[in-house]
């Protein structure tokens, strides 16, 4: 497993380009299964997950093509192979996008069951459910998700969970009901950008959706669906992390294709702990896409944030926000209302010198000078993403373990970090002795737990604030 080797200190300045948004990819690609036509995506990110999703659909008999003008292009060869076995599903649970377009196109799915996730169980039930309404006989079967159905019917659906809407809920429901027969009303639907992108792909297949970016989506089913041409958006978490990279640097960045509409709940908190955000360009207010400048003096303000469903802030820059608010002259307090339990982070960040106070749901971060290069063990990607923004700014030397993780969602982070001036290094696997002992970096939340008491952690707050 590769590692990432970092010398903390480094100001980031210069420009980079927003790659294409790996969670507007996924379920945009396993629409593919729903096309009688010819289907091209253009600015697919090259990412691990992307490939799952490309050998997921080769296994479901979709021809595909890398052109050399870098977009992909799909046909459906075989639409008898309705299979998503276990050893792809298991690698990425976004593998049950295509159970919606299966079963609506072919008829017949059999989608090996997601698996667990490293902060939390994430359920499907909301995914079953809204199949079934819409008139497919579900059942569990050796560990696989078998539905079917003759033609699906149109109905109205209320997607809504204990934490909110769910985002592949929504894309698979509404990849379902495209074909099904007669009006679909989603009713609590993701509000997600990506959930809006995948409606302008299927809209420009010919699908006939209203209201997509609002709760409410209403779908008039159609018989059959053509190709496509078309353009998967920036990726909003990874222009959100560039932008906390540069604001804990002290640095100045400039970001291209930074999907400004999507990211307005960030902007608001980064301006308020002192983060200066700038439009290069003259777009509309609601550009999708735009230029901007990203500045910090490194005066941090402390913050009160709540992971919300979109509009709200995005749980997928929770992590990245604690790493920032560490070096905030004070305490913050953040709350993580999508997933309750994601903050492998904080003991990482903890041997770092990050002081933490969590309860439950909410973790109260107190500002400290600085953080202290240490190794450290990536557990997912974005608490991965917050480990590399923590050791951007520490001082001293980091090593992140388990990368993988971080090539689930940043193209070629490293490439990415070190044109903008960071001290990066990726170092290959070595032999399976070499690789440093597994650490346990988590444990069962107690109802108040103290992390980061260590005696350089307690006086660096001694002495500093
Ligand atoms: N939920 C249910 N029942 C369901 C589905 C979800 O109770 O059937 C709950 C979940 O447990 C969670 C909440 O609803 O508490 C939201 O989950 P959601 O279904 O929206 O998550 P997801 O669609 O599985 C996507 C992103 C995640 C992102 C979440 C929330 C993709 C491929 N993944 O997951 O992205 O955190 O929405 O915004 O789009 C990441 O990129 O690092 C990542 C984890």
């Amino acid at each position: 497993m590769d590692t990432f080797v970092i010398e903390g200190g480094a100001r980031l300045s210069g420009r980079l380009q927003v790659d294409g948004s790996k969670n507007a990819a996924l379920p945009l690609m396993a629409a593919s299964l729903l096309a009688d036509d010819v289907l091209v995506l253009r600015n697919i990110p090259e990412l691990s997950d992307v490939r799952s999703m490309k050998a997921l659909l080769q296994q479901l008999g979709v021809d595909q093509e890398e052109r050399s003008d870098g977009s992909w292009k799909t046909q459906v060869r075989d639409p008898t192979l309705c299979h998503a076995k276990y050893d792809v599903v298991s690698t990425m649970r976004a593998s049950i996008c295509v159970l919606g377009p299966m079963v609506a196109r072919r008829h017949y799915a059999r989608v090996s069951m997601p698996g667990g996730c490293a902060f939390g169980h994430r359920p499907i039930d909301l995914h079953l459910r809204g199949l079934e309404a819409l008139g497919a006989k579900v059942r569990l079967e050796n560990g696989d998700i078998i539905a079917e159905a003759d033609r699906l019917r149109g109905a109205t659906i209320f997607m809504g969970g204990p934490f909110g809407s769910t985002v592949t809920g929504t894309a698979n429901i509404l990849s379902a009901a495209v074909l099904a027969e007669g009006t679909t009303v989603i009713e609590s639907a993701a509000c997600e950008p990506e959930i809006v992108d995948l409606a302008n792909l299927l809209n420009s297949m010919g699908a006939r959706i209203e209201g997509a970016g609002s709760p409410r989506l209403v779908v008039e089913g159609v018989e059959s669906l053509g190709g496509a041409d078309h353009s998967v958006m920036p990726d909003r978490i990874v222009a959100g992390t560039w932008a906390v990279a540069a604001a804990a640097t002290n640095g100045e960045v400039v970001l291209e294709r930074f999907p400004w509409d999507s990211l307005l709940a960030m902007m608001d908190v980064l301006r308020q702990i002192g983060v200066r955000i700038e439009r290069l360009d003259d777009g509309p207010d609601c550009a999708r896409e735009a230029t901007v400048r990203v500045t910090s003096e490194r005066h941090l303000s402390p913050a009160v944030i709540t992971t919300q469903p979109h509009p709200g802030f995005p749980t997928d820059l929770q992590a990245q926000f604690m790493a920032l608010l560490c070096l905030a002259e004070g305490n913050s307090v953040i709350t993580e209302k999508i997933y309750p339990e994601r903050f492998m982070h904080v003991a990482e960040l903890s041997r770092m010198g990050g002081l933490f106070t969590r309860q439950g749901p909410t973790v109260v971060v107190q500002g400290v000078k600085s953080l202290i290069g240490a190794p450290v063990m990536a557990s997912d990607l974005r608490a991965s993403a917050c480990l590399v923004i923590a050791a951007l700014a520490a001082k001293g030397q980091t090593t992140i373990n388990r990368v993988y993780h971080l090539d689930r969602g940043y193209v070629r982070m490293e490439e990415r970090l070190s044109q903008l001036g960071a001290n990066i290094q990726r170092v290959k696997a070595t032999p399976p002795n070499a690789v440093p002992e597994v650490r346990e970096s988590t444990k069962s939340a107690p109802e108040i737990e103290i992390i980061g008491t260590s005696p350089a952690a307690a006086d660096l707050v001694k002495t500093d604030r």
